[in-house]
């Protein structure tokens, strides 16, 4: 395997930059990684004397986590910045933090921000390469990289499959990224979540269909993704009570039969368990909810790869 030039030294700000040929060479590049990831040693030299930044300025588990992982499983140095400890808390800016992380020889820019855009600051601020681990409520490209790959890897194909994603599809960047991703690659796309949490003109944008009714959302459903209902960036009461949400929208054994039988289960997590989706569904034998953690690893391993201009 070998990364090709109209990968390297490019950014990844959201799927809409990238074509559907580039998207399935990704995904063939991380199913190569996912069998490195299955080794007992799980290293490859590959990126040696390369140096990956996550640079978190929003919580992560897994993002966060894959990153660095992914980054080390190729042997490149990765240094972790932590907006939490750093001197962004005594009123640096992020340029002046750009400048400061680049001046420590940092060739690769892993980037998560409340603020939409902040990726394409710090490649201006850098002129490295950056890859958007979630920007505010704008994209979260890797999530539906890994989403996708998920799908393809358990089901063979992608073009007419048809998803459900339900739940706060207004404040969701994994769902915009999923949305541009799928549709890209022929998947049929039907988001469900109540008339606050919609934004308007989906179907004309996204050229996904809406329900509001989960039972309609999920028929024939070939796979069910849930999102988080994302408490923090509700500045309004967009509906009565979370009690109220899960009467209409929780993922359980008794909704998700209105989709075909042995539907795959998704979530992006993390999950309130409860109010999304209940555990009898989040763990059962039809939910990839682990999966896709696992997936995360093997698709940041192949974008590193093809962007530092890795060989094998
Ligand atoms: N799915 C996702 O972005 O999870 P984290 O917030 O834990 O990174």
């Amino acid at each position: 395997m070998e990364s090709t030039p109209q990968f390297v030294g490019r950014s990844l700000y959201d799927l809409d930059d990238y074509s559907s040929d580039e998207i399935m060479y990704i995904l063939e590049a991380a199913k190569g990684m996912k069998e490195i990831n299955l080794r007992e040693y799980k290293k490859i030299p590959t990126l040696r004397g390369k140096t990956v930044c996550t640079l978190f300025v929003e919580d992560s588990t897994r993002t966060r986590m894959s990153f660095e992982l992914a980054a080390s499983r190729l042997s490149a140095d990765v240094v972790s910045f932590q907006a939490t400890v750093s001197s962004l808390k005594k009123g640096e800016s992020l340029q002046d933090t750009v400048n400061t992380l680049n001046a420590m020889g940092i060739d690769l820019y892993c980037i998560r921000h409340s603020s939409p855009g902040s990726p394409q600051l710090v490649h201006k601020y850098s002129g490295k390469p950056v890859i958007n681990g979630g920007d505010g409520r704008h994209a979260h490209p890797t999530q539906a990289l890994l989403d996708i790959f998920s799908i393809w890897e358990r089901l063979g194909n992608l073009k007419g499959l048809k998803i459900t994603i339900v739940g706060d599809i207004l404040n969701s960047r994994v769902v915009r990224s999923d949305l541009i991703g799928m549709t890209k690659l022929g998947m049929e796309v039907t988001v469900c979540g109540p008339r606050t949490l919609m934004p308007a003109n989906m179907e004309q944008i996204y050229g996904c269909k809406v329900e509001y009714d989960l039972a309609e959302a999920l028929k024939d459903a070939d796979i069910v993704m849930g999102l988080r209902m994302q408490l923090e960036r509700m500045t309004e009461g967009l509906f009565p009570s979370l009690e109220e949400y899960s009467r209409h929208y929780v993922l359980s054994k008794e909704t998700i039969k209105y989709a075909k039988k042995d539907a795959l289960i998704m979530h992006p997590g993390p999950m309130n368990r409860g109010i999304e989706i209940l555990p009898e569904i989040a763990d059962s034998a039809q939910s990839i909810i682990v999966e896709q953690v696992a997936n995360g690893v093997a698709v940041r391993m192949a974008l590193m790869f093809l962007i530092l201009g890795g060989k094998l």
